[in-house]
């Protein structure tokens, strides 16, 4: 049985990964902080053939490389918004901690090691159609993070390390760690919920999309592909049909979910638009997305609507969820005598 590393295992992205790895019968070690709760791996814990880790990326002990043939690396602070909470931080975990794992996974006899960049890097985009060799203009700390780990596994490639680098397109649909910080996902929550949806910054920036699906079938490809063709290279991952405006989006929600007002709020401080071409990932590999929006949408309002989504659940608000264990970690510290609370 092939042996894989999934960080961030415990995510969005994780837990579909991980299912569809068990499922093709990988061997998966799923390393997380899991710092939105380990219960959202219920609907795997059980499996023979997966390892739960609870680890931190900079910190956890490098024999868990042994054996392993390839590594997804997912973790860490996954937005715009959470990685400036405290730059130091972001610093330590998407900077220092993602090379340090890379470099000990290189060390430790991986072969392939398959990061979770993002399309963001290129930030204001300066042209239509980005492509992978365009110039990068990453507007954040969370983007500059991905840019300088992209170039630290580029240094690490060799005859024996294949890193491949994934620029994922902004991911939409259900998953059970649901994610309603993220464009489709949040407005159809608040047209379900509030029947409103708003768009920021006017709705004309442009973003690419892509089903959540879609991304982990990326992530597999580049696990089964031939060697050759995904050594040292990086892929925009998405589908050049699925490029839109923010306010295409509303009308798309709209469409689906009746009696709901868009609100256009005309300025935002997040002044990234960018529209990406993705026209590699499908000559050098096949590849082409299956989802479109309008079914990611279906599916949440479906899981709303049956109370299998909850759009209170805390856990769901990737930045608010961070500051308020960063806020409770306080508290604790405060309240505690001899090291307990009561
Ligand atoms: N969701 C998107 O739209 C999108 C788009 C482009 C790229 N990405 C990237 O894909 C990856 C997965 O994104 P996601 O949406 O699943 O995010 P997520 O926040 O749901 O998952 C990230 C996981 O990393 C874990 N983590 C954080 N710091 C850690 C640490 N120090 N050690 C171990 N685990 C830690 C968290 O507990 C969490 O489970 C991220 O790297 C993200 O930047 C996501």
């Amino acid at each position: 049985m092939t042996k894989v590393i999934v960080t961030g295992a415990g995510g969005y992205v994780g837990i579909p990964l991980c299912q569809t790895l068990l499922q093709k019968g990988y061997e998966v070690v799923a390393l997380d902080r899991y710092f939105f709760g380990e219960d959202k791996l219920s609907g795997i814990l059980k499996h023979p053939a997966l390892t739960v880790v609870k680890d931190d990326i900079r910190y956890c002990n490098t024999s868990i490389f042994k054996d392993v043939e390839a590594v997804f690396d997912l973790a860490g602070l996954s937005n715009d918004a959470s990685a400036e909470i405290d730059v130091e931080l972001t610093k330590s975990i998407n900077y220092r901690g993602s090379e340090r794992f890379a470099k000990a996974a290189k060390e430790g006899g991986v072969k392939r090691y398959i990061y979770a960049s993002s399309a963001s890097v290129y930030g204001a985009g300066s042209k239509e159609a980005l492509k992978e060799t365009d110039s990068l203009a990453p507007q954040t700390e969370y983007a500059k993070s991905k840019v300088a780990i992209e170039q630290v596994l580029t240094s690490l490639k060799s005859d024996t390390f294949s890193p491949v680098m994934l620029r994922n397109a902004t991911i939409f649909g259900l998953a059970p760690r649901m994610r309603f910080d993220l464009a489709i996902n949040i407005m159809t929550m608040r047209a379900w919920k509030e029947r409103v949806v708003y768009i920021m910054g006017g709705g004309e920036q442009w973003r690419p999309f892509v089903h959540v699906n879609d991304v982990v079938a990326a992530f597999v490809l580049m696990l089964e592909s031939p060697l050759e063709k995904v050594h040292g290279e990086v892929f925009n991952v998405g589908s050049s049909d699925l490029n839109f405006q923010i306010k295409q989006l509303a009308q798309f929600v709209v469409d689906v979910v009746p009696n709901v007002k868009i609100h256009v709020i005309p300025d935002d401080p997040d002044k990234r638009t960018y529209n990406v071409s993705f026209d590699k990932i499908q000559k050098t590999l096949g590849y082409s997305t299956k989802i479109q929006v309008h079914e990611g949408i279906v599916e949440i309002k479906q899981a709303l609507e049956k109370g299998v989504l909850n759009p209170d659940d805390p856990t769901c608000y990737t930045l608010q969820w961070y500051k308020s264990l960063l806020s409770w970690e306080q508290r604790i510290k405060n309240l505690s005598y001899d090291g307990k609370i009561l």
